[in-house]
């Protein structure tokens, strides 16, 4: 046997490696957007429906409040087992379903970073490989329409309403622009 015998061998076998190593990670992206999509899309069109059905915002409010969690695990009823989705926040307003782990933490501080440093894109897709874990992150801004319910002056009503449902609230004191929250999609290896 020559060298180049031994050799090419070898080649292939690491491209090859790294061809597996590589491929599935876009895919994976992929993936975790339409996931995103899916739980981002179902809460977004309820928001937008009864904000446009009463623009006091209290019956979005209540929606929200009864739902928003139900709405969450629908989705996730829908997914592959291997997979799931969800939101959370550094300040959160549920902190029985969407309170950051410090994985979640990092990203969302490197999202404000970006945000203060103006390089910000909510464009900004962010993956974390955890062991057999993949993260895929969609930052969520604050706009005007979060405003009446995540903003600084809030209507008296929706403040009552709010504190009663949620006493440890921090999710207020938002403004227009600044990072509210991420929606995060875990694939695991299957
Ligand atoms: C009508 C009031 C209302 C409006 C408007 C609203 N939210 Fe919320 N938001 C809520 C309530 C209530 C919750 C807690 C839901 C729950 O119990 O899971 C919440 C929770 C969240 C969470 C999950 C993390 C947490 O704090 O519990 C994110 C992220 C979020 N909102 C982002 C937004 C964004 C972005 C907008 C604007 C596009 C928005 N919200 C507009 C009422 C509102």
């Amino acid at each position: 046997m020559t060298v180049r015998h031994l050799i090419l061998p070898a080649f292939l076998a690491v491209s090859m490696l790294h061809a597996s190593e590589a491929a599935p990670q876009p895919q994976v992206k992929q993936e975790g957007i339409k996931y995103i999509k899916m739980l981002g899309g179902a809460l977004k069109g309820e928001l937008k429906a009864h904000m446009k059905n009463d623009p006091s915002g209290l019956e979005a409010l209540a929606f929200c409040t009864s739902s928003a969690d139900t709405i969450t695990k629908e989705v996730n009823a829908k997914l592959p087992k291997y997979a799931s989705v969800r939101r959370t926040a550094l300040k959160v307003r549920n902190n029985s379903v969407n309170t950051p782990d410090a994985t979640d933490r990092k990203v969302m501080e490197a999202y404000e970073k970006a945000i203060a440093d103006k390089t910000f894109s909510p464009k900004d897709i962010k993956i974390v490989k955890e062991g057999d874990v993949t993260r895929i992150y969609k930052p969520l801004v604050t706009k005007a329409v979060c405003l009446k319910c995540h903003g600084s002056a809030l209507s008296p009503k929706i403040k009552e309403a709010i504190e009663s449902a949620y006493p440890h609230d921090h999710a207020t004191g938002f403004k227009e622009g600044s990072l509210r929250g991420v929606i995060v999609a875990e694939i695991k290896k299957h």
